[in-house]
């Protein structure tokens, strides 16, 4: 469970990103973040995993407080946290393979990591996680050489790999095409059915309502609405955005997507 209280965040510059921002998210949710660009979106994900220091408040995740944690305290944390970005975030001259045992660094002292030394569970974790999201035929190709679908899901390979109970994503799908979104989108609903919490940050108001159980809209830095996806009318976009908006802003093809299956769609 991670609970936020009484939120502040100011960066260096004096510029206050968050606004007394107070959430609680249960374990199991699949929570999406909705606001216009410069809402304080990427900030929120980041204060969470602790990225960014708060000013104010308290973020409490298992009711450990985050902001307190240091050193060696804090990497246990992070184990709990797995991150998805937009880019994807791999090493892009590495294998697939090597990508993905990366997830398990946070268990592991310097020494290890360099030496690349991991337990024989660890390998076979990796290779399940690649299987899992129908990539294994890539695990020895170079992560630069995957398309941009199939990078994602290396990085929720390697996300899978680290055993978080929380995945936290900032626009996971923001530099894919319609089709690889969908499918990617399905990867997370997998990844939710598995137990584990998912907090992503969408530009997609559709998208966000179709995959997620709760919306969060954030607007200059404040929650100004927090519901069920069904509960994200009109009216909601114009508290969220300032506007309603337009057809051509909605993934026009996302109703076609009727069941997410269990197993990886593959590309
Ligand atoms: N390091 C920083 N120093 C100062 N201001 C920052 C910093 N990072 C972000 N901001 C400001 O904080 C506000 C929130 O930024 P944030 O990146 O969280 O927005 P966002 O909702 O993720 O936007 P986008 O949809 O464009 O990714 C913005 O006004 C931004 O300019
Ligand atoms: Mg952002």
């Amino acid at each position: 469970m991670i609970e936020l209280k009484h939120v502040d965040k100011v960066y260096s510059n004096g510029y206050k990103a968050l606004s007394d921002v107070s959430l609680t998210i249960n374990d199991g949710e699949f929570v999406s973040i909705i606001g216009l660009s410069g809402a304080g979106k990427s900030t929120l994900i980041r204060c969470i995993n602790r990225m960014h220091d708060i000013q104010a408040g308290e973020i409490l995740v298992d009711g450990v407080d985050i902001s307190k944690l240091k050193g060696k305290a804090l990497r246990e944390e992070r184990r709990n946290i797995g991150m998805i970005f937009q880019s994807f975030n791999l090493v892009k001259r590495s294998s697939v393979y090597k990508n993905v045992l990366a997830g398990r660094v946070g268990y592991h002292n310097t020494f290890d990591t360099i030496f690349g030394i991991y337990s024989k569970e660890e390998k076979m974790l990796a290779l399940r996680s690649l299987d899992k999201f129908g990539i294994l035929d890539k695990a020895y190709v170079r992560a630069d050489q995957l398309s941009g679908g199939q990078q994602q899901r290396v990085a929720l390979a390697r996300s899978l790999t680290q055993e978080p109970k929380l995945i936290l994503a900032d626009e996971p799908v923001a530099s894919l095409d319609p089709v690889t979104t969908l499918s990617v989108m399905n990867d997370f609903t997998r990844i939710n059915r598995m137990g584990i919490t998912i907090l992503a940050n969408m530009h997609h108001v559709d998208l966000a309502k179709k995959y997620s159980s709760r919306i969060i809209g954030i607007r200059a830095g404040k929650i100004v609405f927090d519901g069920k996806p069904e509960e994200v009318t009109d009216e909601v976009c114009i508290k969220i955005y300032g506007r309603s908006l337009s057809s051509n802003e909605k993934l026009g093809n996302i109703d076609e997507v009727q069941e997410i299956p269990d197993e990886p769609a593959g590309e």
